[in-house]
């Protein structure tokens, strides 16, 4: 059976005997070779990190399951968010698996709608709230010095104690850590937690150095590469659609300590790497997890060199979760035919 989160990395999370070990089966994903953007980037070696693995398709539910087994422990019955849909889709199944009361507050219509359908299948209250991710997370705060409830956002450390465990992966799979991590950043607590978790491999031996660590915003919401808070945040990639992140002084952090950088992608790069990543790497990932890859690609296209280097793209939910922009964004191979031979042979004859 596989592990999860909690029991694997007990020693290294704030775990003790009062803390239940539950699992969705999160955590162990997949470290994929890549085949094609290897190639066009010019890297020594380029790896994806599968996160859409997760349970629920995103690696959201390596923290929530941290969260949600602390808020047990503390017998709390109720859990809320502010989220751009994965960390409210997360948040509802850990919430269900746990018999808990599950509250998610979302930016209305700006939602991609698998995130949504999930919150509603697995039994959440959604709150549409007419305004950005950012409000929502604002009325989150207050809510919760209100009404006991357990913020599950990424504000709440135990969720950036559990991501930090795909940062171990990584250096569990490569025998140490690599040259260069691209990560999508939004409320940029993922890119904290990989740094987290880097720092923490590291000062524990099982790697002799940590990676420059590259965060990605799409230009439409890219507060931290340009210094100040982002009033109307806009990008395709919705999950990243955030204009004053929570973890911002984390970001910067991971950034310096690590000597690596925030850039910034156009929503034309990202849709480029997301059909890259689709068409040539098999790997049917959400927008906002090709900002990552972007990210890579417009590096090399200005000129820097990754021979020889080792480089991990943090593919970080599943292009499921937003069936609209692959529909609008496609040119799709699909022909209806009666069902005989003839016209079917005909036709696939010139592909
Ligand atoms: N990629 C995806 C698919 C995300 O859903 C998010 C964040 C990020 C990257 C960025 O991670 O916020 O830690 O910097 N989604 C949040 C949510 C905001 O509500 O689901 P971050």
């Amino acid at each position: 059976m596989k592990q999860g989160v909690l029991q694997r990395y007990r020693e290294y999370l704030p775990v003790n005997d009062s803390t239940p070990i539950l699992s969705l089966g999160e955590g162990d994903t997949p470290l994929v070779r890549s085949r094609a953007i290897e190639g066009i980037t010019g890297c020594g070696e380029l790896y994806f990190k599968l996160e859409g693995c997760n349970p629920t398709g995103s690696f959201k539910d390596r923290g929530m399951v941290v969260a949600v087994a602390k808020a047990m422990e503390a017998e709390c019955k109720s859990i809320v968010c502010a989220s751009t849909g994965n960390t409210s889709a997360s948040a509802a199944a850990y919430g269900a698996y746990c018999g808990m009361s599950t509250t998610v507050l979302v930016p209305k219509g700006n939602v991609a709608r698998g995130k949504l359908t999930q919150a509603i299948a697995y039994g959440a209250r959604v709150a549409l709230i007419d305004g950005s991710f950012d409000s929502a997370l604002k009325l989150v705060r207050v809510l919760s010095e209100r009404l006991p409830l357990v913020v599950v956002n990424s504000v709440n450390p135990n969720r950036i104690q559990g991501q930090k465990t795909a940062a171990f992966e990584i250096v569990d799979d490569l025998g140490g850590a690599p040259d260069e991590v691209y990560v999508p950043v939004g409320n940029a607590g993922n890119i904290t937690a990989y740094w987290l978790g880097f720092t923490e491999a590291h000062a524990m031996g099982w790697a002799s150095s940590r990676p420059k660590m590259m965060g990605i915003q799409a230009e439409g919401a890219a507060p931290i590469v340009k210094g100040e808070p982002v009033d109307n945040p806009e990008t395709i990639a919705s999950a990243i659609r955030v204009g004053s992140p929570a973890s911002w002084k984390g970001a910067l952090r991971a950034r310096d300590e690590s000597g690596g950088n925030i850039g910034m992608v156009s929503d034309d790069d990202i849709i480029e790497a997301y059909h890259l990543m689709a068409k040539r790497e098999g790997v049917f990932c959400e927008p906002a997890s090709a900002a990552s890859v972007a990210g890579l690609i417009k590096r090399a296209r200005q000129g820097e060199s990754f021979e020889g280097k080792r480089m991990v793209c943090i593919i970080t939910g599943t292009g499921l979760k937003d069936p609209d922009i692959a529909e609008q964004t496609n040119t799709p191979f699909i022909e209806e035919f009666p069902a005989e031979l003839e016209s079917v042979e005909r036709a696939l004859a010139f592909v």
